[in-house]
C-alpha cells in the first residue's frame, strides 16, 4: 500500500481514539472532536453506560463521521493490540489523529486501613493497570500497527489532586504521577516523528466518576466548595475541556509537547485563603 496522504489518513479519513469514551469527559470529548475538527470515533468502554454510548455513537453520525463504540477492558496490552486492531480494520493505517486516554477505574480508600477500604496490591495493581501502564500498552500497540496518522495527538487527563492532599486518593494520584512520567517519556521517544504526547490537567467538573463517589448532599458540597475556589466563581464543564481538546488537535497547538497543560481555571490559587481566611 503507498503511503501518500490520503492513504495515511488525513482529513476526512482521520479518526479519534478515545479509551473511556461512553461517559463524562471521554463522551464530551468524542461529540466535540467528531464536530471540530471533525474526526471519526473509535470509542472503548466496558459497557455499564450503554445509554450514553448510543448517544456518543448518534450524535458522531449526525455530524457526518463514521463511529465504532467497542467494549472491552481496556487496561490489558492485549486489550489494546486487540483493540487497535478492529480500529485498523475500519480505519486503515496510519488513521489515528488523535489518542485519548479518559479512563476513571480506580480504587478510592487507605494504604493502611485495616478495613473494607484498604488499597491492597490487587487494587494497587488494578489501579495503575487501567489509570496509567494502559496508556503505555495503547501506544505501543499504535505505533506497532503503524497507526498513528501524521502530527498525531496523545492525551492523557490529569486532576489537580498532586497539589494538595485529598483524603481515600492516594492511589489515584500516584497512578496520575505515573501516567505524568509516561507522557514525558512517550513524549521524548515520539517527538522526533512529529507526534505530540501531553497531560491535560482540569479540574472537577460533574460526570458519573463523581456520582459514584459522592452522595448527592455531598456534591451539592462540592458545587458550592468548588464556586467559592475557582476565580470564575463556578465549576469547570466537561463541554469546556472537551472543545479545549479539539483545539490542542490543530495546527497552533503543535509546540505542546511532554507538557502538563494547565486547564483548571487557578482551582487550587486560593486553598490556602480559603483556609487562612474562611
Ligand atoms: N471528573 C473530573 O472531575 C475529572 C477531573 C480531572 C481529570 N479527570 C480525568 O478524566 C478521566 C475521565 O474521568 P470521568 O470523570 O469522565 O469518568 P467517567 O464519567 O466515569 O467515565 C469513565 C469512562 O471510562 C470507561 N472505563 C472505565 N474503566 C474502563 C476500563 N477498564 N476499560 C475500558 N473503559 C473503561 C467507562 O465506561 P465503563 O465503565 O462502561 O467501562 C467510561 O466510559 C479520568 O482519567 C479522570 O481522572 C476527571
Amino acid at each position: 500500500m503507498s503511503d501518500s496522504g490520503e492513504q495515511r489518513g488525513t482529513g476526512e479519513r482521520q479518526w479519534a481514539l478515545i479509551l473511556g469514551a461512553s461517559s463524562g469527559t471521554g463522551a464530551a470529548i468524542a461529540h466535540a472532536v467528531a464536530n471540530k475538527p471533525g474526526l471519526n470515533v473509535f470509542g472503548v468502554h466496558r459497557g455499564r453506560y450503554l445509554d450514553s454510548a448510543a448517544q456518543v455513537e448518534r450524535q458522531a453520525k449526525d455530524a457526518g463521521r463514521r463511529v465504532l463504540m467497542w467494549q472491552a477492558d481496556a487496561s490489558t496490552p492485549e486489550a489494546a493490540e486487540a483493540g487497535v486492531r478492529a480500529l485498523r480494520e475500519v480505519a486503515g493505517p496510519g488513521a489515528v489523529k488523535l489518542f485519548v486516554h479518559s479512563i476513571a477505574g480506580a480504587s478510592v480508600g487507605r494504604f493502611l486501613s485495616e478495613g473494607e477500604d484498604r488499597l491492597h496490591a490487587k487494587r494497587v495493581r488494578r489501579t495503575f493497570d487501567t489509570m496509567a501502564h494502559s496508556f503505555v500498552y495503547w501506544t505501543q500497540a499504535l505505533v506497532a500497527s503503524d497507526m498513528l496518522a501524521p502530527e498525531a495527538r496523545l492525551l492523557g487527563l490529569q486532576n489537580t489532586l498532586k497539589e494538595t492532599h485529598l483524603t481515600n486518593t492516594g492511589l489515584i494520584s500516584a497512578s496520575k504521577a505515573a501516567l505524568e512520567m509516561y507522557v514525558r517519556y512517550l513524549a521524548m521517544e515520539l517527538g522526533g516523528l512529529g507526534h505530540r504526547v501531553n497531560l491535560l490537567k482540569f479540574g472537577t467538573v460533574m460526570t458519573p466518576a463523581l456520582k459514584h463517589v459522592y452522595t448527592p448532599e455531598a456534591l451539592e458540597r462540592l458545587e458550592e466548595a468548588h464556586a467559592r475556589m475557582n476565580p470564575a466563581g463556578r465549576m469547570c464543564t466537561v463541554e469546556e475541556v472537551a472543545r479545549f481538546v479539539g483545539v490542542l488537535c490543530g495546527e497552533e497547538a503543535g509546540w505542546f509537547n511532554g507538557a502538563t497543560i494547565d486547564y483548571t481555571g487557578g482551582m487550587t490559587l486560593r486553598l490556602l485563603d480559603l483556609v487562612l481566611n474562611p
